[in-house]
């Protein structure tokens, strides 16, 4: 098994926001949830605003401690791990505004040849190498966020609602190069995704998350056609699939 992750949990106290006074009380933003992710089976995450999926992604890439649980990449016990990257959810905060996307790169130790063979694989022009993320669009920027996770030669990237701060007509566009980089470079990716449409399209497997739990998972076609959880099918009556 590429990764593999068993029973893990985090957990936030919640604060009174009108008096930011610490309530004492905690809840579950991630209950519990074991996931396994295969070479090659492109795993979709989805589940409606608040559910977990970002935490549990930043868990699996190691930015976030769980409380409890083991992750396991290629049998072996990790916290952080290279061949493990992540697409964030917002390429606004994710890039930094002062580097330009060589800069970025070049603090991953990539020479220019090798950004410039990096930008060709995202279909960016190499001039873009001296823009700032201010001198991008949306879409230019997320490309830039996929090159920097490919940078360092991942196994397994984790995208994090790569499109969903984007325009439609771009967003097919990225989804696409997503669906290139799988074979191109026999990169496994873990797709999190409120939209139901997006994860049938691109992947083989799907697990829906319900209030930091997941409530059912498998391969797609089969849950998206059978649903055997309450909350997927009141996720599919509501989503643009039906
Ligand atoms: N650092 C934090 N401290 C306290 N609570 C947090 C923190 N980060 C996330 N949460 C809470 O944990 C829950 C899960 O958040 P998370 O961002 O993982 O959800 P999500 O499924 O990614 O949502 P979205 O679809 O809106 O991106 C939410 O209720 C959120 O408010
Ligand atoms: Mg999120």
């Amino acid at each position: 098994m590429l990764l593999s992750i068993h029973n893990i949990t985090k957990r936030y106290r919640t604060y009174n926001t009108l008096f930011s006074r610490d309530t004492g009380l905690e809840f579950m933003a991630v209950n519990d949830v074991s996931l396994d992710v295969k070479e090659g089976v492109t795993l979709g995450i989805v589940g409606q605003s608040g559910s977990g999926k970002t935490t549990l992604a930043h868990i699996m890439v190691g930015i976030i401690k769980p409380d409890s649980g083991v992750m396991r990449y290629n049998g072996e016990q990790y916290s952080l791990n290279k061949n493990i990257q992540m697409v964030f959810q917002h390429p606004d905060t994710s890039l930094n505004p002062r580097l330009t996307v060589y800069s970025m790169l070049k603090d991953l130790h990539i020479n220019r040849t090798e950004a410039t063979h990096l930008m060709d694989i995202i279909g960016l022009d190499s001039s873009y190498l001296s823009r700032y993320p201010s001198q991008m669009s949306g879409g230019e920027k997320q490309r830039v966020s996929i090159a920097r996770a490919l940078a360092l030669h991942p196994k397994l990237i984790i995208a994090d609602e790569p499109v969903s701060s984007l325009d439609v007509s771009v967003q097919a566009q990225i989804l696409n190069l997503i669906k290139r980089l799988k074979t191109e470079l026999n990169v496994t990716f873990v797709l999190i995704s409120h939209e139901l449409a997006v994860v049938s399209w691109l992947c083989d497997e799907v697990a829906v998350m319900h209030k930091g739990c997941i409530v059912e998972q498998g391969k797609v076609e089969y849950v998206l056609n059978n649903p055997q959880d309450s909350y997927t099918r009141e996720l599919l009556a509501t989503s643009a699939l039906t």
